[in-house]
């Protein structure tokens, strides 16, 4: 196991060092984790309960009901995982802000502290600012208390219908579902959940924009099956396999995940409002480190860094939009949907063409490439990802077709996270023993430092490293 946690660590630090820039930046953020941890010792379940009133005094149109509903000590705010069907200290997973779990009780706080301030006022919000463009994703969207940050019902659904009757006997997850709780567990809807936060939503003040990014947000990036994992409160145990038919299924998390995120920021960057910011595109949309890196013009003259594309068939110089879910898509595909893999590649690569052409060519090339990642995204919902189909994906990702692909980083750092996404997905169902898992982690290490320097990403030696550890990986086949 040992060897896989290591892996969710080092997936998460290249996550950091590309969403926030620097070492400095990286020393502070783990001093401010060191004071979130203090802070949240002092708030106790009791504090959450105390705060009740305001809570039900401020109860939303949409049956929100708050953290205190959730928090009893005989519901899910006991001190110990204990509960006999579900840990029942998830109030508490959910509050620990020393861990990744705890990430959404702090997410207003941020806001608040010196690089949230900071961002606000470089794009001059003031408070009302910062509810209008942040609380969308900082805070439950509609909530009376944007203090809680991203609560409970956040994620799980606004409860006012199923609250006083999902753990009363005959309580079954169908019908939890059936009066309104969210089914996460089913990836589609998961991925939506997620991605309205973790890429873009419709919400109000869920949308970040470019000049978010400009004022000093960190880079968003995200990987379900990662997410999912550094976020949980639960454990999958056999009573868990029992009640939600099954237990987690990594390598189809993982492929949903790519295939929803591909729809998402298609769908968003299809309407005008989202596409365009003045006269410019809304460079979200597009690869960061194509633009924002260096041009060198020395006494040899220049020097173009730039590697050509075949996967995205436009002139140099234009700014790529970033396709890093569209490369794990199209990998997946091959080998799970081998009949629909080619549709989608003709229809990706149209769709960068169309970019060259004009922005009602390039809209109707997107809603094309949507609907075929729509019907992946069902294909994959479907499957069950076999051992021999997991391997076959892994050689997809590092195979000559897809690596040439790799011309810029953020395609990059998804294929080092999906080859060790699919690798512990297998060591989770048995395919693969975590013994021989961790022979391989010194290849995985490889292509992790390929990709750990942004500013410096050198795509030939990358597919390199990323060959070498998919290469030994095969050899486990
Ligand atoms: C589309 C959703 C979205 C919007 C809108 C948004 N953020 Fe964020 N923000 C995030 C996510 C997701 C992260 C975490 C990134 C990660 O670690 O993967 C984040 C991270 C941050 C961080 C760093 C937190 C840390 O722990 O270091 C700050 C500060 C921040 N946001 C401030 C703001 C401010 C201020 C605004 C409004 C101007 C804003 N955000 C708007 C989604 C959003
Ligand atoms: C960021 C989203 C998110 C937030 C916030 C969140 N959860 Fe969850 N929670 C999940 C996901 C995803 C799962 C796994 C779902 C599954 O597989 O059934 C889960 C699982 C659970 C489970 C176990 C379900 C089972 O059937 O075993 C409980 C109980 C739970 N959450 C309670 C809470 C409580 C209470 C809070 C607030 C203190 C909370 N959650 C906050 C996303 C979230
Ligand atoms: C309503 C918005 C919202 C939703 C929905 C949401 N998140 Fe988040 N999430 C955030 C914000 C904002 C942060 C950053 C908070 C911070 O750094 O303080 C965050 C942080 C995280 C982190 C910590 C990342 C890090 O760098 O430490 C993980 C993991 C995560 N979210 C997973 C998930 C998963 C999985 C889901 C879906 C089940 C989900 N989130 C749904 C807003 C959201
Ligand atoms: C199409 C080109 C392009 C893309 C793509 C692009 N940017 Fe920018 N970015 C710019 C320009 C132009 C500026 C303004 C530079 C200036 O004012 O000197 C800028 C400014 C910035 C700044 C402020 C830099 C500074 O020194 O003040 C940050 C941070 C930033 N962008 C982050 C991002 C992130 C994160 C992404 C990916 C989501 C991204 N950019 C994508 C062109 C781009």
């Amino acid at each position: 196991m040992q060897g896989i946690f290591k892996g969710l660590r080092q997936r998460m630090a290249v996550l950091r060092a590309t969403s926030r820039s620097g070492a400095l930046a990286i020393a502070a953020c783990l001093a401010m984790a060191g004071a979130a941890l203090g802070a949240s010792s002092l708030l106790g379940p009791d504090s959450v309960r105390a705060e009740s009133p305001s809570v039900a005094a401020g109860q939303t149109l949409r049956g929100h009901m708050g953290v205190a509903s959730c928090a009893g000590s005989t519901c899910h705010g006991r001190s110990i995982a204990d509960g006999a069907v579900v840990r029942q200290d998830e109030l508490l997973r959910w509050q620990e802000e020393s861990s990744p779990t705890g990430a959404h009780s702090r997410a207003w706080r941020v806001v608040q502290e010196p690089r949230g301030q900071a961002i606000l006022r470089r794009l001059g919000l003031d408070a009302a600012g910062a509810q209008r463009d942040c609380a969308g994703c900082h805070a439950t969207p509609g909530a009376a208390r944007v203090a809680d940050g991203v609560d409970c019902e956040g994620c799980h659904g606004s409860s006012g219908n199923w609250l006083s009757t999902h753990y009363t006997v005959g309580a079954s997850h169908g019908r939890n579902v059936a009066q309104g709780m969210t089914d996460l567990v089913n990836p589609q809807v998961k991925a939506q959940v997620c991605l309205d936060c973790h890429f873009s939503g419709d919400a109000r003040g869920q949308f970040i924009a470019h000049r978010i990014m400009a004022a000093g947000h960190p880079r968003i990036s995200f990987e379900l099956d990662l997410f999912t994992t550094l976020q949980s409160h639960h454990d999958e145990d056999a009573d868990y396999a029992q009640r939600k038919g099954g237990k987690t299924n990594a390598m189809r998390m993982w492929a949903v995940g790519q295939a929803e995120a591909v729809k998402r920021s298609l769908e968003l960057f299809s309407q005008p409002t989202r596409a365009v910011d003045g006269i410019f595109p809304e460079f979200t949309f597009y690869d960061c480190h194509s633009c924002h890196r260096r041009i060198y013009d020395g006494e040899a003259g220049a020097n173009v860094t730039a590697v050509p594309n075949p996967g995205r068939p436009v002139d140099l110089g234009t700014p790529p939009y970033n396709d890093e879910n569209m490369i794990m898509l199209l990998a997946a595909a091959k080998v799970v949907a081998p009949d629909a893999a080619a549709t989608f590649d003709a229809r990706a690569k149209a769709f960068h063409r169309a970019m060259l052409a004009g922005r009602a060519e390039t809209v109707a090339a997107a809603q094309a490439l949507r609907q075929s990642a729509d019907a992946l995204s069902s294909r994959f919902a479907a499957s069950s990802f076999t051992r021999e189909q997991t391997f076959a994906i892994m050689d997809s990702i590092a195979s000559d077709a897809i690596g040439d692909r790799f011309t810029d980083y953020e395609g990059a750092v998804q294929s080092v996270m999906a080859v060790d996404t699919l690798l512990g997905g297998m060591v989770n169902q048995g395919m693969v023993s975590t013994a021989s898992a961790t022979t391989l982690r010194v290849q995985i290490n490889q292509a992790y430092a390929a990709v750990r320097d942004p500013n410096g990403f050198q795509p030939i030696a990358f597919r390199r490293a990323l060959g070498g550890a998919v290469r030994s990986i095969r050899s486990l086949r």
